[in-house]
């Protein structure tokens, strides 16, 4: 399993690069400008086209980055967002970034997704390329609270990587893209049905964020996948 000190690590070294490369690339990992582009626009389109619309919503963005779907749906006059992110530095870039957008409406909270707690309840929960850095316990422990930060009859959107028919699992391997030692645990989708079942979500739709023969399905083990569940109103 990988190490969650390691994930931490590489996660807080993230803000490092932050004025290196583009705003959206510290945490999404994309360091390709036209790459990057791509990624923004046909993922922001796909999100939005599922999701109903998203003002008034409250929302909660866990393993947020530094706030870029939070920002979009700030955009999109979204009126609460909190963003939940436990590299530190990450979250200072984002605060700093969200008074230069005047989105007052986001607020960050520097804490650990599977060790979040709130009595609130969100319109929509999304969790976006966080799962994969979540060693199976973690990812357990924040399963076990996740349907109790759904409104009954609210959303729960989760985009993340995914094991091709098999899970795939990256162990401190060291990434030229990145120039880092990289983990990641990718699941595959009917991992992560299996363990969705009977924590009080149903699903509504899922497909892979890109189809295929797309530019973005870099690699032939795993795939970028988008869920849509609903807590039961
Ligand atoms: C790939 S980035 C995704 C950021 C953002 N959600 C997005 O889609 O652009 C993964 C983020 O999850 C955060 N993260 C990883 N493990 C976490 C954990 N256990 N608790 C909270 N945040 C975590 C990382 O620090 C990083 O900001």
């Amino acid at each position: 399993m990988i190490d969650p000190e390691k994930v931490r690590r590489f996660w807080q070294g993230r803000a490092a690069v932050a004025g290196k490369v583009a705003f959206e690339s510290v945490a999404n990992l994309e360091q390709d400008q036209s790459n990057l582009q791509l990624k923004i626009d046909d993922e922001t389109a796909k999100v939005f086209d599922w999701l109903p619309a998203v003002a008034g919503m409250s929302v909660l963005d866990l393993g947020a980055g530094v706030g870029q779907w939070s920002f979009r749906f700030a955009e999109r006059g979204a009126t609460r967002v909190l963003a939940v992110e436990y590299a530190q530095g990450l979250v200072e870039i984002a605060e700093v970034e969200a008074r230069r957008r005047g989105m007052e409406q986001v607020e960050f909270q520097v804490c650990s997704a599977e060790g979040f707690d709130t009595r609130e309840c969100f319109d929509l929960v999304f969790i976006s390329g966080l799962f994969v850095y979540l060693n199976d316990d973690q990812a357990r422990s924040l399963l076990d609270r996740l349907a109790g930060f759904v409104r009954p009859g609210g959303l729960l959107m989760v985009r993340d990587g995914t094991g091709v028919g098999v899970r795939h699992e990256i162990n401190d391997r060291f990434s030229e893209h990145l120039g880092e030692f990289y983990s990641a645990t990718y699941r595959t989708r009917d991992d992560y049905l299996r363990e969705i079942e009977g924590r009080g979500i149903e699903l509504l739709r899922d497909e892979n964020m890109f189809e295929e023969g797309h530019p973005l399905n870099k690699y032939p083990e795993t795939r970028l996948h988008l869920f849509m569940f609903r807590r039961p109103a």
